[in-house]
């Protein structure tokens, strides 16, 4: 079931922890090597606990997992010592300073002296920790902490790096640092699992998204494809060059059907949010061309990555898309 191309293999993966529901309820999908794989999806979701898994520290209920073509549970200490993890929870050595928390977590990795000296100070640099580099981790903030809880991971040039929700309390600059960093590491040859409740996160980020919901995977795809399967138009704006009269507005109701919402956003622009878009833009330009309306420009805007997630995983929503 394994070939050269994926780095990660997950075959109809359940994980009861003794309750009703399961939290991960037949999951199967695959990551390629040198891909950054982003899981998406509410809490309870079941994202820490596939990470959980796939990272060996809980075992699964039912299915497989390979990870480089070796079964996790088979070969666990062997994959152990090949990935890095940044858990969710937060992980530090209260009474040492961020550099020589570095320095210890790299030795613990078997990286060299030499080693471990350059990349503490690429890291430093890059993750912007030059500053705090004596402080002691249980005088940083919770934005430096988790930086540090990072940042450490980079350390020890591992190919494979699990991630779970990385960037919850960093500032945008530290945010956009790290994505960066992960991109550039991307390029070296590094395979990302990433879980996120940020969209543009995700569609900055990520090659290929799942999004999951109660333990079961809605939609798995590019985020292009994603927004384009599940996506719309969310709505089609028309800026007239004078004021919209009453009547105009009857035209336009007539021409593009009652079930549409139309709102005058200013005293010469209609929103329209689209039930159908394909006939509503027919009706638009049907009502211009009929009664010799003069428009400065119409313009149409689709569901983001957002409302995309928000419609998919929705309480109400019990079908799978
Ligand atoms: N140790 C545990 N014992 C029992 N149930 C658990 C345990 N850990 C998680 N769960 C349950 O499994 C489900 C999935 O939880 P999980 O932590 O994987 O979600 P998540 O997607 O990571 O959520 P969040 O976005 O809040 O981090 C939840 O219903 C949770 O209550
Ligand atoms: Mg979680």
């Amino acid at each position: 079931m394994d070939n050269k191309e994926d780095c990660i293999v997950v075959e109809n993966l359940h994980k009861n922890y003794g309750g009703k529901a399961n939290a991960i309820n037949g999951v199967t999908f695959r990551v390629r090597y040198g891909e950054i794989f982003g899981f998406i999806g509410p809490n309870g979701a079941g994202k820490t606990t596939l990470i959980h898994i796939l990272t060996t520290l809980i075992r699964p209920s039912s299915g497989v997992v390979t990870i480089f073509g070796k079964d996790i549970i088979k070969s666990r200490q062997d994959i152990r010592k090949r990935i890095g993890i940044v858990l969710q929870k937060p992980s530090f050595e209260p009474n040492l300073t961020v550099e020589k928390s570095l320095d210890l977590y790299g030795a613990l990795c078997h990286v060299n002296k030499t080693t471990r000296r350059e990349r503490i100070n690429e890291i430093l640099k890059q993750f912007d920790l030059q500053d705090i580099r004596h402080t002691k981790n249980e005088e940083l903030s919770i934005g430096q902490r988790r930086r540090v809880q990072i940042a450490r991971e980079f350390i020890h040039n591992k190919k494979l790096l699990f991630l779970d929700e990385p960037t919850v309390g960093l500032d945008p600059n530290a945010r956009r640092i790290l994505l960066d960093y992960i991109k550039k590491k991307v390029k070296e040859g590094l395979t990302v699992f990433f879980t996120t409740h940020i969209m543009e996160e995700a569609e900055y980020l990520c090659d290929r998204i799942a999004i999951i919901k109660k333990g079961t995977i809605f939609a798995l795809d590019t985020v292009s494809e994603i927004k384009s399967r599940y996506g719309g138009t969310e709505s089609i704006e028309v800026t007239f060059k004078d004021d919209v009269l009453p009547d105009m507005l009857d035209q336009f109701k007539l021409e593009i059907g009652s079930s549409q919402r139309i709102l005058v956003s200013k005293p010469n622009v209609i929103k329209i949010y689209p039930v159908d878009s394909k006939d509503v833009l027919n009706g638009i330009i049907d009502t211009i061309y009929k009664n010799g309306i003069q428009i400065e420009n119409i313009a149409i805007s689709s569901s983001s990555l957002e409302e995309i997630f928000i419609n998919i995983t929705r309480k109400d929503r019990t079908d799978i898309v």
